[in-house]
């Protein structure tokens, strides 16, 4: 062989060099580098395999096998080595990132709705199972529309400082809303009719802090305005709901009662769900729940005083409607077998968990 052509000696000096530096590599990038100082352009196989077309005619054939031989050879021991290295990798990684399923982990409680937060959601569900809108309003509320939209006499005792809480500067006759029904008046001015709408909220009373009161209490309003709406449509509704929350044998009954807002009016009593009214006249059996009067006051209700909806500009001729606020702490009481009403403002964790069945 001439000058520049590696002999065959040469030859396996190059193929056991590149041998035993792909064994020596452990990771596929050693390899590759390998690769390219053994396999790769400037390498001493390669140079030799460019060399052969300088030899003269009859040399090249043997100098070619050998070459071609020799390079066949080193590129078998790298890919039998990439074979090798690549599982290695594999499995080291498995190792690695293997997880520990028995190790113990650090349980953090999860949080759970309060118990009136999960009483709006099913209330509203209700509802808006049927198509109404859920609306909401502020709790610091212009007096007007707590008091004067909803037809109330600027003597009305509901209005004294006693009852009202006002918001400094008195001047700006603001106050915390009493009631909800502020709401209607503002859905009246916002929303095109008709309106179904319920509004879930906080009403604030200047009340003793006690077992069966609280001065931040919370009301569920309804609203309906349409076409031809009367006190059946409200009594076949507030049924609904009642039968809903406290189960498909639960009665109501409507009293007559006054709201400068609603007319006729009337209070709606839920039958007593504990004792069903068997403790009435039975001092034996006596009923907590419902004091043994067979019946329990959940809200008042009625039809919309054609006034308000006058004090909206909405033409009475052609649309009526019915409206209705119950108490809703009451009903989580009920519900939940709660006695005292406080429970339900100082945050006492026990007390959610116990109501709740809040994991721990
Ligand atoms: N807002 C009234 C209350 O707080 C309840 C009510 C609402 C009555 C809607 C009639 C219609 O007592």
């Amino acid at each position: 062989m001439s000058e520049g052509i590696p002999n065959l000696a040469e030859l396996e000096r190059i193929v056991s060099e590149a041998q035993s530096r792909f064994s020596a590599a452990s990771t596929i990038d050693e390899l590759r580098s390998a690769k390219t100082a053994h396999l790769g352009e400037s390498s001493e196989i390669a140079l030799a395999n460019r060399g052969i077309a300088a030899l003269p005619r009859e040399d090249r054939k043997d100098a070619g096998q050998a070459i071609g031989a020799a390079r066949a050879a080193i590129t078998a021991a790298f890919a039998a080595r990439e074979a090798q290295v690549e599982v290695a990798e594999i499995e080291a990684r498995l190792v690695s990132e293997a997880v520990d399923m028995t190790l113990p982990v650090t349980m953090h409680p999860v949080g759970a709705l309060h118990p009136l937060t999960a009483l709006f959601y099913d209330m509203c569900d209700v509802f808006i199972a049927m198509g109404w809108e859920v609306a909401e309003g502020p709790e610091a509320e212009a007096e007007w529309l707590n008091f004067d939209a909803l037809n109330f006499t600027p003597e009305h005792p509901a209005r004294f400082l006693s009852d009202t809480l006002f918001l400094d500067p008195i001047q700006d006759r603001r106050i915390l809303r009493t009631h909800t029904s502020p709401v209607q008046m503002r859905t009246l001015l916002t929303r095109e009719l008709p309106v179904y709408i319920v509004v879930p909220g906080k009403v604030y009373r200047a009340d003793e802090y006690d077992a069966t009161h609280l001065p931040v209490f919370h009301q569920l309003e309804g609203l309906a305005v349409d076409k031809g709406l009367g006190m059946a449509d409200l009594k076949g509704t507030l049924d609904h709901l009642a039968k809903a929350m406290f189960g498909a044998d639960t009665r109501t009954r409507l009293r007559p009662h006054y709201f400068p807002f609603t007319e006729p009016s009337a209070e709606i009593d839920i039958a007593c769900f504990v004792c069903h009214g068997e403790s009435v006249g039975n001092p034996a059996r006596p009923c907590r729940t419902c004091r043994s009067e067979g019946w329990i006051e959940w809200g008042g209700c009625g039809v919309v005083n054609p006034r308000v909806l006058a004090a909206a500009g909405i033409d009475t001729d052609v649309y009526s409607g019915f409206a209705f606020g119950m108490g809703v702490d009451r009903t989580v009481m009920f519900r939940n077998n709660a006695s005292d009403l406080r429970d339900f403002a100082e945050g006492d964790q026990r007390f959610a968990r116990q109501l709740m069945g809040v994991a721990r």
